[in-house]
C-alpha cells in the first residue's frame, strides 16, 4: 500500500494462506503470507478503506470505506458483486455472525444489520431418501436408508452418516434433484451444472440466472436473462423464447411459469404456448404429482388452484374462450389461505408446507392441519410414504423428521376426490387413534354419515348422531355415557321427531321434570302426570310436583306439599281458596310456626272457623268444597275440552245448591278416573303408532299429526282409527 493501512483480516478457510488489507490509498489487497506476494488488488472505493473482512462461510469479501459504501466481492473471482450505500456517512467496521447470513455494519451515523444471500440451505432429497447438500463448495451425501431401524423421534436430529462426493466448481446456492432422481442441478454465481446424482459426474452446464426442472424428467428450462428463457430436452436446447413481458423469475413443474412485472404466465412446455396469465406475484409454485392441483405462494398468502387440463385441451382445439391472457377456464381457485409458505410439497391432494411462523402444516380440502410447531426455520425435503415420515433440513444441515401417516393422507385424498370405494379400502389401515381426526375431516367436508361411521370418539359420534337424527345410535351413546346433558339433547331431538316415548325416557334420565311436565300435559297423559307428581315430590322438585298435583285436581296433595315444605302462608291461602275445611288446621300450624319468630304477628292471625262473622259464607263454602271434589277427581279426556264450561263462567254456589254430600258418590270418583285414563292410553298409543309410521320425516309426521288432531276434535272416530 502506498498510504497507511487501516485494517487487516485473515482468510478463515484452511485452504489458502491469505490476508486481506485496506488502506488510505483507497485500495484493498489480498496477500499470500507464505511467499509474501500480493495476490490481488481490489479497486473501486473512492475514499480511505476503513474495514475489510473475509466472510466466514459465504464466498465473499466485504469492505467498507470513508466514501460511505460497503462493497461485496466474490472471494475467488474477485468480481465486484454489489455496492451497498445506506447514506449513513463513513463506514468504520463490519462483523459477520457465524452460522447466519447476518452482517453488521457500523457508520458515522449509526449501525445496521443486513442479511446477505439465500437463507435456504442448498439441499435436496430424492424419492428414496438420498439427500445431497453443499457445505460451502463441498458436495456431500447422506442416505436415510443407512440409518437402518434406529428409532426416530419427531423433531430430533437424525444421526446420519455423511459421505463426501467432491467439490463443485461453483459455489452452490441451490441443489435440486430432477423428478426421477437421476440428476441433480447445482446453481450459483450465475452458472448451473447438472450432475449424475450417484457419482456427481457432470452431464451438462452453462450460465443461467435460474434453472427449473419440468415435470418430465428429461426436460428443464433456464432463465438466461431478464428477457430470454430457454427450454432443454435431453440436455439439448429445444427452444429459446422471449416471454411477452420479460422474465424476472421462472417456475418448474407441470407448466412452465414465468414471472414478470405483469404477473405470472403459465406456458406449455411442449410448444411454449401461453396457457394462462394470472395477476399475481408468486414467490413459489408447487404442483401436485397428478398435475391437477397447484399451490401459488406469494409474500402474503397462498392459493390452491385446480388445473382443468380437459378444458385447456378443448380450448386449444376450438380456440373458444381464448383471450390475450390465455385460456380463461384453465384454472379454478379452490382456496386462499393467509399464511406465508416457505417450503412445500404435495402428497396426493394434501399440500404440506412450512410457514413463516415455523409451523409445519398441511392443507387439504380447505382445511389446515398442524403437524408440528417448529423451534426454528426448517425446510421441507420430502415425504417418504414407506416410513410414514416427513423430512426437513435446517441451515446447519441438520435433518429432522416428523411422522405423518400415509394412510391418513391417502384417505383424505380419496375423500377429496369423492372416491369412497378407495376411502373404504384405506380406512382399515388407519390406526384407531387417528380415526377421529379423519372423522372430523369428513364432517368438515360435509360427509357426516361417513364421519359417524369412522369416528371412535363417543362425544364426536354423539354430536354427529344428533345432527344426522340417528336416534338409535345417539340413544346407545347416551346409555353408555350416562350424561344428563346427552339425555337432554337427545330428548330435544326425540321431541322434534315426535318420538314421545323415547323423549319421555330421555327426560326421565335427564331428570328434566319441567320437560316431562310439558310432555305429559301436552300429550294429555294423566297417568304420566300422576307418576311425575309422585316422582318429583320424592326428588324434591316441589314446583313440578305441585303443578302436577294441581293439574290433576289433587288439591289435598298440593296442600300437604306446601305444609311439608314449610310454605304455611301459601298453604293457608290455598286452603282458604279451595279447601275451606282445612283452613283451621293450616292456620294453627301457621300460627305455631310464626310465633317462633313473632308472637304478636302470630296472634293476629284469625281462624275463620272461630270468627264466622268475619268470614261470611264459610258454611256454604264447605258444601261447595264437597261438591267440587267430585268433579275435580273426574279427569275428563282432552277431547271434551270444547264441551267444558270455563271455570270463570261457573257459579259454584248456584251449582251446589241442594247438593247433599254423600260418602257413596265420593268413592265412585276414582273408578271414573280409571276409565278415562284407560281411554287416554288408547289415544296416546294410537298417536305413537301414527307417529312411528310417519317417522321418516318431520313433514310426514306433522301431517299425520295434524289429520289426527282434526279428527280428534271432530270426534270422528272412524277416520281417526283409519
Ligand atoms: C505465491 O503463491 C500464490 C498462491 O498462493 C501464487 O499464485 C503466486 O504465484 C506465488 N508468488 C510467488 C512470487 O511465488
Ligand atoms: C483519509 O485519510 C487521510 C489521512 O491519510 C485523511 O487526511 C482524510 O481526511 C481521510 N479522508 C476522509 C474522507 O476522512
Ligand atoms: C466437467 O467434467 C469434465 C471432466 O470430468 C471437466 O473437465 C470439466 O471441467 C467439468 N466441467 C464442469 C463445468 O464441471
Amino acid at each position: 500500500h502506498e498510504k497507511g493501512v487501516n485494517c487487516i483480516d485473515y482468510y478463515s478457510g484452511g485452504d489458502k494462506p491469505y490476508l486481506i488489507s485496506g488502506a488510505d490509498d483507497r485500495l484493498v489487497k489480498i496477500w499470500d503470507y507464505q511467499n509474501k506476494t500480493c495476490v490481488q488488488t481490489l479497486e473501486g472505493h473512492a475514499q480511505n478503506v476503513s474495514c475489510v473482512s473475509f466472510h466466514p462461510e459465504l464466498p465473499i469479501i466485504i469492505t467498507g470505506s470513508e466514501d460511505g459504501t460497503v462493497r461485496i466481492w466474490h472471494s475467488s473471482t474477485y468480481r465486484l458483486e454489489s455496492t451497498l450505500n445506506y447514506g449513513m456517512e463513513r463506514v468504520w467496521c463490519v462483523a459477520s455472525l457465524r452460522g447466519s447470513n447476518n452482517v453488521a455494519l457500523g457508520y458515522d451515523e449509526g449501525s445496521i444489520i443486513v442479511k446477505l444471500g439465500r437463507e435456504e440451505p442448498a439441499m435436496s432429497m430424492d424419492a428414496n431418501g438420498k439427500i445431497i447438500w453443499a457445505k460451502h463448495s463441498e458436495v456431500q451425501q447422506a442416505n436415510l436408508k443407512a440409518m437402518g431401524d434406529a428409532e426416530i423421534k419427531d423433531g430430533e436430529r437424525l444421526p446420519l452418516a455423511v459421505k463426501d462426493m467432491g467439490s463443485c466448481e461453483i459455489y452452490p446456492q441451490t441443489i435440486q434433484h430432477n423428478p426421477n432422481g437421476r440428476f441433480v442441478v447445482v446453481c450459483g454465481d450465475g452458472e448451473y451444472i447438472i450432475y449424475t446424482a450417484m457419482a456427481l459426474r457432470n452431464k451438462s452446464f452453462g450460465s443461467a440466472q435460474e434453472f427449473v426442472w419440468a415435470h418430465d424428467s428429461s426436460e428443464y428450462a433456464i432463465r438466461e436473462s431478464n428477457s430470454v428463457v430457454k427450454i432443454f430436452k435431453n440436455f439439448k436446447e429445444k427452444k429459446s423464447f422471449k416471454p411477452d413481458f420479460g422474465a424476472e423469475g421462472i417456475y418448474g413443474g407441470f407448466l412452465l411459469g414465468v414471472r414478470s412485472v405483469n404477473g405470472l404466465a403459465f406456458y406449455d412446455w411442449e410448444n411454449t404456448e401461453l396457457i394462462r396469465r394470472i395477476e399475481i406475484q408468486p414467490k413459489h409454485i408447487f404442483w401436485s404429482d397428478s398435475g391437477e392441483l397447484v399451490c401459488i405462494a406469494t409474500e402474503e398468502s397462498f392459493f390452491i388452484l385446480k388445473y382443468l387440463s380437459e378444458k385447456v385441451a378443448s380450448a386449444q382445439e376450438t380456440h373458444e374462450g381464448v383471450t390475450e391472457d390465455g385460456i380463461e377456464d384453465a384454472f379454478e381457485v379452490l382456496g386462499e389461505i393467509q399464511e406465508i409458505v416457505k417450503t412445500g410439497l404435495w402428497v396426493g391432494d394434501c399440500f404440506i408446507y412450512t410457514s413463516s411462523v415455523n409451523r409445519l402444516n398441511y392443507y387439504v380440502g380447505g382445511e389446515i392441519v398442524t403437524i408440528a410447531h417448529l423451534d426454528r426455520t426448517m425446510y421441507l425435503l420430502g415425504y417418504i410414504p414407506k416410513d410414514n415420515r416427513l423430512y426437513l433440513g435446517d441451515k446447519e444441515l441438520n435433518i429432522v423428521s416428523y411422522s405423518l401417516l400415509v394412510s391418513v393422507l391417502e384417505y383424505q385424498t380419496a375423500v377429496m376426490r369423492r372416491d369412497f370405494g378407495m376411502a373404504d379400502k384405506v380406512l382399515p389401515t388407519i390406526p384407531k387413534e387417528q380415526r377421529t381426526r379423519v372423522a372430523h375431516f369428513l364432517e368438515k367436508q360435509g360427509f357426516k354419515q361417513q364421519a359417524l361411521a369412522v369416528s371412535t370418539d363417543p362425544e364426536h359420534r354423539f354430536e354427529l348422531a344428533l345432527q344426522l337424527g340417528e336416534l338409535k345410535i345417539a340413544y346407545q351413546l347416551a346409555v353408555e355415557a350416562e350424561s344428563e346433558q346427552k339425555w337432554k339433547q337427545l330428548a330435544e331431538l326425540a321431541i322434534s321427531k315426535c318420538q314421545f316415548g323415547l323423549a319421555q325416557e330421555c327426560l326421565h334420565h335427564a331428570q328434566d321434570y319441567g320437560g316431562l311436565l310439558l310432555l305429559a300435559t301436552a300429550s294429555g297423559n294423566a297417568n304420566m302426570v300422576n307418576k311425575l307428581a309422585e316422582g318429583a315430590e320424592k326428588d324434591g322438585k316441589n314446583n313440578v310436583a305441585f303443578m302436577s298435583y294441581f293439574l290433576q285436581g289433587k288439591l289435598d296433595s298440593c296442600l300437604e306439599l306446601l305444609i311439608k315444605t314449610g310454605r304455611l302462608p301459601e298453604a293457608a291461602f290455598l286452603a282458604r281458596t279451595y279447601l275451606p275445611s282445612q283452613v283451621s288446621r293450616v292456620v294453627k300450624l301457621w300460627r305455631e310456626s310464626l310465633s317462633k319468630v313473632n308472637q304478636k304477628a302470630a296472634e293476629s292471625l284469625a281462624d275463620p272457623t272461630e270468627y264466622e262473622n268475619l268470614f261470611p259464607g264459610l258454611k256454604e263454602a264447605f258444601v261447595v268444597e264437597e261438591y267440587v271434589k267430585q268433579s275435580l277427581a273426574d279427569l275428563r279426556p282432552a277431547r271434551e275440552y270444547p264441551l267444558v264450561t270455563p271455570n270463570e263462567e261457573r257459579n259454584l254456589l248456584e251449582e251446589a245448591k241442594g247438593f247433599e254430600p254423600s260418602g257413596v258418590m265420593a268413592s265412585q270418583a276414582p273408578l271414573e278416573t280409571e276409565k278415562h285414563n284407560g281411554c287416554e292410553d288408547v289415544t296416546l298409543e294410537l298417536l305413537r303408532e301414527i307417529l312411528e309410521d310417519n317417522h321418516q320425516g318431520l313433514g310426514g309426521c306433522s301431517e299425520g299429526l295434524l289429520a289426527f288432531f282434526v279428527y280428534l276434535l271432530l270426534l270422528n272416530f272412524d277416520n281417526l282409527f283409519h
